[in-house]
């Protein structure tokens, strides 16, 4: 689109872009292989030779698509047929009409990283669900379990804290209550450490109690638009008898560790009166390792609830509760899975921006989603966020989110270029951290 900087990509050598299709993606797809391979019996045990047969043809697709990126093969359309499958093809056919002749084809390292990365996640499910009878399989599930039981203790120190915060929250003065906000959203924040895909799929949770590390880890906050959020909340319910009504619309990231410290969040929403309804969105196919599928978010749900500790499980019953009472609701949208940027969404998926239209505050959860907002482009840092999310303003929203791709904007003038020379790579290790707020002053 002209106007716009260009798009990260894998052409540009040594790159975050790069590295991670020429290292970390080949290293998640034989993880992924080698997932197949360890549950053989369990997959025998439910579905006989025709299980067998499913399960090697799995692991030959991946393999294939394993070479099909290490060889830098031009990207193909996808094969089965299924509901988004014409407008990836679609999208595939963009991305070559902006080649030139003598580009030849849209490649792995040569296409914009967004769209090639996403595409990976897309073509890893295509390969189980040409592989029926275990067209279900979710080659990730595994290591979204493994990361909640890694995380037990803190797991476990966040739920009996939002108990006993919840014991006295009518009593709380509005300074605690505004104190306690802050602490559940950077709480929230530094659980989007815990992703997998940057782990290149290896177990990457929460082991200590995080509560304890809040204040020193506020340094690392190099944008924190958290009070725009308090006042927009607070004033909301100031005012509840003329707005009844205060919808926080969430979209997911990681299941895990970083799913426990959101629903923390949106029980606290409630609780607090901040909000009234809090809506969910999740992915409807396994997506960059650890993001949240229904599945994820009903079996963390579960075993929360099943916690022997009755503070624990006690914020399992609630939170069952909520979603039985439709106070908190979950959403489905293949938009979730598309490649596009979020300024596409109007034209690609108006029904979902119309449903997002209808939240007070819409929080943006991980790195995905902030690549997404701003097109995944290379921005100068001290582009103001409004104009980076081109167009895409359906309602007041924050991205809250640890840094890991090379893209971010909102900066102070020099602020970028001094991180850069102090810190080579702080923009993709993780460690720091953005609450950006996008809405009406
Ligand atoms: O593959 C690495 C990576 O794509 C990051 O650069 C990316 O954005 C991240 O994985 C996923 O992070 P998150 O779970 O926070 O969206
Ligand atoms: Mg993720």
């Amino acid at each position: 689109m002209a106007g716009l900087p260009a798009s990260l990509s894998g052409q540009d050598v040594g790159s975050f872009a790069y590295l991670t299709i020429k290292d970390r993606i080949p290293q998640i797809l034989t993880k992924a292989i080698d997932t197949l391979h360890r549950h053989k019996s369990e997959i025998f045990e439910k579905h006989g030779e025709k299980g067998m047969e499913a399960e090697k043809k799995a692991i030959s697709l991946l393999s294939k698509l394993r070479n099909e990126l290490q060889t830098d093969k031009p990207i193909t359309p996808l094969v089965e047929k299924f509901a988004d499958t014409d407008i990836w093809n679609q999208y595939l056919e963009y991305q070559q009409s902006l080649l030139n002749e003598s580009d030849g084809k849209p490649r792995w390292f040569h296409s914009p990283w967004l769209f090639v990365e996403c595409y990976l996640y897309r073509r890893i499910h295509e390969a189980v669900i040409q592989s029926p009878p275990i067209d279900d399989f979710d080659v990730f599930r595994e290591s979204k379990e493994q990361n909640f039981f890694e995380s037990q203790e803190p797991i476990m120190a966040l739920c009996i804290h939002l108990q006993e915060l919840k014991k006295t929250i009518e009593d709380l003065g509005e300074n605690q209550l505004k104190n306690e906000f802050f602490k559940l959203l950077q709480i929230s924040l530094w659980g989007n450490k815990c992703d997998l895909s940057l782990s290149g799929g290896e177990t990457s949770s929460q082991k200590v109690n995080i509560m304890n590390s809040l204040e020193g880890l506020k340094p690392l906050i190099l944008v924190n638009d958290t009070e725009r959020l308090w006042s927009l909340l607070s004033s909301r319910k100031k005012t509840r008898e003329d707005v009844p009504i205060t919808r926080v619309d969430i979209v997911l990231d990681n299941s895990g560790f970083e799913l426990v410290t959101d629903l923390i969040l949106a029980d606290f929403l409630l609780s607090s009166k901040l909000a009234t309804e809090v809506h969910f969105y999740g992915k409807t196919i396994p997506w960059f390792v650890s993001d949240t599928t229904i599945h994820d978010f009903n079996w963390l749900i579960e075993e929360v609830k099943r916690s022997g500790h009755k503070g624990v499980s006690g914020c399992g019953v609630d939170w069952e509760g909520y979603v039985k009472a439709g106070r908190w609701v979950y959403h489905d949208h293949m938009f979730w899975t598309l490649p596009h940027a979020f300024c596409a969404m109007p034209q690609v998926a108006p029904d979902l921006y119309a449903e997002l239209q209808k939240a007070h505050l819409i929080l943006f959860k991980g790195d995905l989603n902030y690549r997404k907002l701003t097109g995944d482009r290379k921005w100068e840092f001290t582009v103001p966020f409004h104009q980076a999310l081109n167009g895409f303003h359906p309602a007041p929203l924050c991205s809250i989110r640890t840094l890991k791709a090379e893209t971010q904007v909102g900066l102070l003038p020099g602020q970028g270029e001094q991180l850069t020379v102090s810190e080579p790579h702080w923009l993709t290790t993780g460690k720091y951290g953005i609450f950006q707020f996008d809405g009406p002053l």
